[in-house]
């Protein structure tokens, strides 16, 4: 059982035997040609990041990604808290849960929820191009994914989450714009980042697959769909749905290839870009201890989060967690 988590280490803490997964292993050399090792460990509260030097090398095992290993190490300053690994070894038994992160909200019941938008979708040939995608194989595997390797919903669950998050603001901007195509919308939110389920393995930790290193999430979420649309379906639909996927990120410099043509990619890719923002902002602040004032600061976003005093006195029983 882990005793401590990532959460809970301080500057100047020791480490004996603690139990991580492995994010990132990498040989590398100082520019004395010193060699040293750079390692990411995590569990379900986070992250952090280490080195091993090359006096503690004969200690440690090689390891490799998504391994569980036991860490003994000091706890240094540098940018924030960071691993100085003297000790470290590969371990075959553990509680998987401790290292995964899962999202608050029921794998379960998200799918059911996601399941409610796909049933108001009424052109025939884009409910049909979902059902071919969403077999049982696919359907277990986009329900377990995360959305992101380290930023947003970057958990178990994180791609339901997410499109979740976009599917209910998307409620909100159909009303103000009753003569968007709701179908459309729809089925671009459910397909956009599914490309993300080939991008990352969710095992111990999230890392990231050889073809999402080599491909990107991007095309190859366009790919997956385009291969299974229907015989029938006409050209200028699908290519909709593409068009959505491939403008997603916005702009040419985000990584898309396109930017959005149709008032539907504009509001897919703005929607995206809004549960992208809000979701690490408002995790790390509901993760914050009371009575701090700011969180630490988000390496990521650029941003340390200020915690409102006025956010305890929130007492809303319908929330769940
Ligand atoms: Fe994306
Ligand atoms: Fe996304």
């Amino acid at each position: 059982m882990k005793k401590l988590f990532v959460e809970d280490l301080k500057v100047g803490d020791s480490v004996f035997g603690e139990l991580f997964a492995v994010k990132n292993y990498k040989k590398t050399a100082t520019r004395n040609n010193r060699p040293y090792i750079d390692i990411t460990l995590s569990d379900k509260t986070g992250l952090i990041k280490g080195k091993i030097w090359s006096d503690d090398m004969k200690n440690c095992e090689t390891v490799e990604e998504a391994d569980i290993v036991s860490v003994s190490a000091t706890v240094e300053e540098f940018n924030g808290p960071q691993l100085r690994v003297t000790n470290l070894s590969k371990i075959e038994k553990y509680e998987a849960d401790d290292f995964m992160a899962t999202s608050n909200f029921d794998i379960e019941e998200m799918w059911k929820e996601i399941g409610q938008y796909r049933s108001k979708i009424k052109n025939n040939h884009l409910k049909k191009l979902l059902d071919n995608i969403f077999d049982d194989k696919f359907t277990k595997r986009y329900k377990e994914s995360a959305a992101a390797f380290v930023v947003h919903h970057a958990y178990r669950g994180g791609i339901q989450e997410h499109v979740l998050d976009m599917l209910a603001m998307a409620d909100g901007v159909l009303k103000r714009y009753p003569k968007l195509n709701a179908d459309l919308l729809i089925t671009g939110i459910i397909v956009h980042d599914i490309g993300k389920v080939f991008d990352y393995e969710t095992g111990t930790t999230i890392t990231m697959t050889f073809e999402g290193r080599m491909l990107g999430h991007i095309f190859m979420g366009a790919e997956y769909v385009k291969s299974h649309a229907p015989k029938d379906m006409p050209q200028d639909l699908l290519d909709e749905v593409l068009h959505m996927i491939l403008s997603h990120h916005g702009t040419l410099e985000f990584g898309s290839p396109v930017p959005p043509k149709t008032a539907e990619a504009v509001a897919l890719s703005y929607l995206d870009y809004a549960s992208f923002k809000i979701n690490p902002a408002y995790n790390t602040i509901q993760k914050s201890e009371e009575g701090v004032q700011f969180t630490e600061y988000n390496r990521h976003l650029g941003v340390e989060f200020y915690r409102s005093p006025y956010l305890d006195e929130l007492t809303n029983e319908d929330i769940p967690f």
